[in-house]
């Protein structure tokens, strides 16, 4: 039989905190950084990091939340990780996953194709039922087009990250994102907790 303890119970989290991957493809290693830095700014959420190059597209159907990291190359198209996978995500059931997009691209050098992987990306993971968390302004960028601009014409499907142009800007907007990311998920980071904790005491 279930006794109830006479320790109270904390509001830390929700009973079921979402499993998260942290995801990332990366030639030259911009994406991989973002995706660590991330991850440190998530560490509260328990995330897992993976790097798409090593793993298999369906074991990643393990986890409640996908984040995903993809850089854009040659004019508008997949770093080569994600392009080796691309075709099997369409094979996939998506309808129980909450899905955020982060991108590295060079607005100057490419701003006819400014981020357009991830654009790319989610259309394929919408039309298997993913939902998306995360979209971002694009205020603040300089570009002329891209494919992952949101319906809304005004925010980004993911958070677009131009360690090229903006580097400085990137610490800063990955710390607001994560912050978004855990209003979105409904996760209370564990600081939080913490006076609870000591008035149970
Ligand atoms: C040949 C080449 C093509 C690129 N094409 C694009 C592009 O179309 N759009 C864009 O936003 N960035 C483009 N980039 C910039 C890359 O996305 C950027 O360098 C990014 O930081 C690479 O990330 P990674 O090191 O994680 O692979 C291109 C870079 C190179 C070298």
């Amino acid at each position: 039989m279930h006794t109830m303890s006479h320790t109270r119970t904390l509001p830390a989290r929700s009973d079921h905190a979402p499993s998260i991957a942290i995801v990332w493809g990366s030639s030259t290693g911009y994406t991989e950084e973002v995706a660590l830095k991330l991850h440190q700014r998530l560490a509260d959420a328990t995330s897992t990091i993976v790097d798409i190059g090593e793993t298999e597209v369906r074991d990643l159907l393990a986890f409640d939340v996908l984040i995903l990291g993809v850089p854009t190359w040659n004019i508008g198209e997949f770093q080569d990780d994600w392009e080796y996978c691309f075709d099997e995500w369409a094979t996939l059931d998506l309808r129980d996953k909450k899905v955020a997009l982060f991108g590295c691209g060079d607005a100057k050098g490419y701003p006819g194709y400014f981020q357009d992987a991830m654009g790319i990306l989610w259309r394929q993971l919408e039309a298997r039922g993913a939902t998306l968390i995360g979209k971002w302004p694009t205020t603040g960028y300089d570009f002329d087009e891209s494919q992952a601009l949101a319906p809304d014409g005004n925010h980004f499907v993911g958070l677009a990250i131009d360690e090229h142009n903006q580097y400085e800007l990137t610490d800063q907007r990955l710390d607001r994102w994560a912050q978004q990311l855990e209003a979105e998920l409904d996760l209370r980071p564990v600081a939080a907790a913490i006076p609870a904790l000591v008035s149970a005491v």
